[in-house]
């Protein structure tokens, strides 16, 4: 049985005063850790003060990006040893915004999907595909081609305890969302892809998540999906009550 995880992404936005009282609302009312793995991803500047902020609670916390490097001149980036040292538990990888405004490419995530392991974080490798390459009947393609990529050199045990967020480029911050059907469909095809790299013990570990405008009123039907095992939530994680009933759906 694979335990569900709801990850709030919460790209660019809030302040720290915002960011802290966020956790500060949520603290009191999460589900336990069993129940469900809750993960925020706040902004890099923030990553430090709610790492205290959250410790003894079972909100974990998660950077929205990082270099593969363990240090070195990479003006404006953060390292996986940084967020290691902080507590920072998970880790975004690949996304869509990030392959789109910040040149990452397969490899690139490939190295940090490396980097990541060996510094004890979990990576959230986000694949999807564009509108275009839908309409083109080109998404398994693609989101496949991405997923083997990313997984390049990994080991299977730690193969297994990777989190892909399969987010459809077109279902971002659109209100669009992917039917859940269509989602299961193409999360099955991640986790047959898993299972011709490795085998099946290790893609049925590995938890997938859907993502792309997912809403406290559209998550349980996504969830109730066989091969969808949380989700990767943008604008509905920024509330703490919004975020408070993604997790509550999850349990
Ligand atoms: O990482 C999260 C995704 O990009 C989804 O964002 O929930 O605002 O559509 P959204």
């Amino acid at each position: 049985m694979r335990k569900r995880i709801i990850a709030g992404n919460w790209k660019m936005h809030k302040t720290m005063k915002d960011a802290a009282s966020f956790v500060e609302s949520v603290k009191g009312e999460l589900p336990g850790d069993d129940q469900v793995e809750a993960v925020v991803c706040p902004p890099s500047l923030f990553v430090a003060e709610l790492a205290k902020l959250a410790e003894g609670t079972s909100l974990h916390i998660g950077a929205q990006t990082m270099h593969e490097e363990k240090e070195g001149a990479f003006t404006g980036e953060v390292s996986p040893m940084m967020l290691a040292d902080l507590k920072v538990s998970h880790v975004i990888l690949g996304h869509s915004e990030r392959r789109q405004y910040f040149n990452e490419t397969d490899e690139t995530v490939n190295k940090k999907v490396h980097a990541a392991f060996e510094y004890g974080l979990t990576p959230i490798i986000c694949v999807g595909e564009s509108l275009e390459e839908r309409e083109s009947g080109k998404t398994v393609e693609v989101v496949t081609g991405q997923v083997k990529k990313a997984f390049e050199g990994i080991d299977s045990k730690l193969a297994s305890e990777a989190v892909i967020a399969y987010e459809p480029i077109w279902a971002i911050g659109t209100g669009k969302t992917a039917t859940a059907e269509d989602a299961n469909e193409v999360c099955k095809e991640i986790r047959s892809a898993i299972a011709s790299e490795y085998d099946d013990e290790v893609a049925g570990q590995v938890r997938i998540q859907y993502g792309g405008s997912v809403k406290p009123d559209n998550i349980a039907e996504l969830l109730s999906m066989g091969h969808i095992d949380g989700a990767l939530v943008g604008g509905a994680s920024l509330e703490p009550e919004s975020f408070l009933k993604l997790l509550g759906a999850a349990v």
